[in-house]
Order: C-alpha cells, then structure tokens, then sequence
C-alpha cells in the first residue's frame, strides 16, 4: 500500500556534544513529531553539511555515530521514520548542482548566513555560500510537506520554496513540492549551571550522557545565589525533570540546604536519563545495531529520492 501521508523531512548536523539544553529544548519535541503518526518522516544526519565546518575525518565518523546513536536512545523509532546519513544519498548533492544552474549569486548574497559572514569580514567558503541550496534539495527531493525547525532555518525554507518554484517555472513542469516550515515552539531556555543558557560555547553544560559522577560534579558546580529564599539556578533545571507541584513542597522542606537540594537534583537527573543512557550504551557496544539502521534507512532514501531524480534529469534533459 502507498504511504499516502504528508512528507516530514529535517536534518541534524553532527556537530557538537550533545547536553540536556539540546535534548529538552529541540530534540525530545522532534522526535515526539516523528511519532504522531501523522507523517511520513525522513530524517537524515547533515554530515555534507557539517563538511563545511568539520574537516577531520575521524571526528566526522565519530559524531555522525554518535548522533545517530542518540536520536535512537532517545527514542527515535527506526522503523516509523526513514533514518538515513546525507552522504549516503548522492541525489542531494546531484539535485543541489543543477539548482546551482538555476540560481544568482544576488539572490544567495540575501541569505542570512552569507550576510553575517560578510558583517564579520570573514571570507566565506563556496560550501557555506550554496548551503541553502543542498538543503533546498535534500528537502525538495522527498516532496516535503514540512519541515521541522527552529526559527533561525525559517529563510533557508523559503530559499527551497523559490527554488521549487523557480525550477518548476523554467522547465514547465510540477515536479518539486513547495514545504511549509513548521517552527518548533520556542521552549523556555534551560540554564546552564552558571544561570545562564546552557550552551557548549559557555561550558556550562550536563552532557546528555553524563554518567553518574560527571551529573555530580555538574550539579555540585552550580552556582548558587543566597539571596532569594530558593536556589533558582536548582530549581530551573529541577523542573525539567519533576513536576512543579512535588517541588514546591520539597524546597519548602528543604530550604536554605542548598547541598540538600542539589543531592535530590543529582537523583532525579539521573533516574531521568539513565534509561537513556543504558539506551545509549548498549548501542555503543553493538555497532552492527547502527550499521543495520543506515543501512535501511540509505535504501528507502534511495528508492524515493531516485524517483524523483528520473523526472528532474528528464525534465532538464539529460537522462
Ligand atoms: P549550543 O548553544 O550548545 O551551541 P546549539 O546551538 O547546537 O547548542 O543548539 C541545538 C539546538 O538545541 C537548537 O535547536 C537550540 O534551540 C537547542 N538548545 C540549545 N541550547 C538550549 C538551551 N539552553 N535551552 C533550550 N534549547 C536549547
Ligand atoms: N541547516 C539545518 C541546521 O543547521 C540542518 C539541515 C540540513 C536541515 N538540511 C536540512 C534541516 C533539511 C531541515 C531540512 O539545523
């Protein structure tokens, strides 16, 4: 039977690690988005993407597992989303050449990425610059209806519906889809243990996978501030894992024991991720696990993304 559903598509890049900022405020909604039903998802890991900034090979093997290990041991369920790695897939960089036939250097001076990099004097890659238009394919190829986001990708989704449009226009023929982004509610920023946003550049992170110790260091480390009758800095990231009604009465009981209540965050931190954490473990212990899901995932992608590059050739008359 034909999956007649409307066609989620999104990209992660593997770049950086991972902590409880990214995972309560963009990954858990993502991968509850996957699990509505109510989509066709294709999710993919961005590695061509991530080039333009990670250039060593180890690390680009080492990530790219990583976050595929992630996403599945926070529950990213192989067999209801297509799970696949960009390179992989050579119609995305195949499609992203031919909208570079049909795109003006003005038009892509306009993106956001290129401007901030002009306002730092900074010399821009040819990679960077076209960005836009490997993700305008990596969308278009599947028929996206939507594109799940944060607010800062919101351009890049209007640079592949005029792409689509433009294409459509030139060849006279419907081939690509025009996608809606559909922005990720804004979620209250989680802090860091400094008080302020939790952040890799601010080093003021819990690592997702902190082990039992790293959690302790982390919580003992969080500043404290005396002056009001809780230590809000504890109870922020409290509240990520336990519900407000329970800790109203647990910091009346406990107030001033600043050591106290830290002891009692470091447990339901780690009650909370544990699961995830063994998730992730037994993962890391048994690769073929890993392999086994790209392996699928680079067959589905290809079937479908293949498809649609017969029309394009076809259209732009090269097959
Ligand atoms: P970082 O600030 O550590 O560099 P990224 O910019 O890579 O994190 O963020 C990846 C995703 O995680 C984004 O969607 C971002 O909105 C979300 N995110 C990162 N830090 C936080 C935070 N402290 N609170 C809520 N969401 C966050
Ligand atoms: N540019 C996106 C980011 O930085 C990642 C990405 C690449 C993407 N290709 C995509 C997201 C296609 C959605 C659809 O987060």
């Amino acid at each position: 039977m034909t999956d007649t559903r409307p066609v989620l598509v999104s990209g992660v890049k593997p770049t950086g690690d991972l902590h409880i900022g990214n995972y309560f405020g963009a990954m858990r909604q993502f991968v509850e988005l996957t699990k509505e039903g109510k989509y066709r998802p294709f999710i993919f890991i961005a590695d061509y993407h991530a080039l333009n900034t990670m250039q060593n090979a180890e690390e680009m093997k080492r990530r790219t597992r990583e976050l595929v290990m992630a996403y599945l041991a926070i529950g990213l369920d192989p067999e209801q989303v297509v799970f696949f790695k960009q390179s992989d897939v050579p119609a995305h960089t195949e499609l992203c050449w031919i909208f570079d036939t049909i795109t003006t250097m003005p038009y892509l001076m306009r993106a956001h990425a290129f401007k901030d990099a002009e306002a730092k004097n900074k010399e821009i890659g040819v990679g960077t610059f076209n960005y836009p238009l490997l993700m305008a394919a990596d969308i278009l190829l599947y028929d996206a209806a939507v594109v799940p986001v944060g607010s800062d990708q919101k351009q890049h989704i209007e640079i592949a519906r005029d792409t689509a449009e433009k294409f459509n226009r030139i060849y006279k023929a419907d081939i690509f889809k025009l996608p809606e982004p559909y922005i990720m509610p804004e979620v209250s920023t989680v802090p860091g243990t400094d008080g302020q946003k939790m952040s890799k550049s601010y080093g003021n992170v819990i690592p997702l996978f902190a082990s039992r110790d790293e959690l302790t260091k982390a919580v003992m480390g969080i500043v404290t501030d005396s002056s009001g009758e809780r230590p809000e800095n504890v109870y922020a990231m409290h509240k990520l894992v336990r519900s407000e009604t329970e800790l109203k009465a647990i910091y009346k009981e406990h107030a001033g024991k600043y050591k106290i209540l830290k002891e009692l965050l470091i447990e339901d931190l780690d009650l909370y991720l544990s699961p995830i954490r063994a998730k992730y473990e037994e993962l890391k212990n048994d690769s073929s696990i890993v392999d086994g899901i790209l392996a699928k995932g680079k067959i589905e992608a290809r079937a479908v993304s293949e498809a649609k590059m017969e029309h394009v050739r076809r259209s732009v008359g090269v097959s």
